[in-house]
């Protein structure tokens, strides 16, 4: 932290627990749940804005935290991939990666994963075009996107993926 930058008081609900913080007005969101909460299953890919890597649920919405700042999510309500299991069950969607092996290095699948439950949250049922379009915000180096589209289907599938 470099002197200069005048501290904000910042209150912000991540997986359900509000934290109160006190920060430089440029610390971006990413940065406050990895560094500030230790919550490191949100990964920083690019610098950019491009990989999605660092994507959460903000108010119900996929955003890429990497282009918020922390500040403008103060109020907020921020869902990150620790925040997706309940009662130590793995959500639906994290489930259908792991059965349909929609990862290789994992690096991208937290992201990948927000952005499949927020796109679930607004269509149950996708085409795949609509898939296609959700997840066009994040990359994956690995797996050809095959088994990740397989993964999506499979969750869309699902009884429940809420
Ligand atoms: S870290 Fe790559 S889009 Fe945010
Ligand atoms: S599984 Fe390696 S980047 Fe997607």
């Amino acid at each position: 932290m470099s002197e200069g930058f005048d501290l904000v008081p910042v209150q912000i609900r991540v997986n359900g627990t509000l934290y109160e913080r006190t920060i430089e007005p440029r610390v971006l969101l990413v940065d406050f749940i990895r560094e500030e909460l230790d919550l490191t299953g949100t990964h920083i890919g690019c610098d950019t804005t491009y990989c999605g890597a660092c994507t959460v649920l903000m108010n119900g919405a996929n955003v890429k935290s990497c282009t918020v700042f922390a500040v403008q999510a103060h109020g907020s309500e921020i869902t990150t991939i620790e925040g997706l299991a309940r009662d130590g069950k793995l959500h639906p969607v994290q489930e259908a990666f792991a059965a349909n092996h929609g990862l290789q290095c994992g690096y991208c699948t937290p992201g990948l994963i927000m952005s499949t439950v927020y796109l679930l949250s607004k269509r149950q049922k996708p085409t795949d075009q609509e898939i296609r379009k959700g997840i066009a915000g994040n990359t994956c180096r690995c797996t050809g996107y095959q088994n990740i589209f397989k993964a999506i289907r499979a969750a869309a599938a699902a009884d429940d993926n809420g």
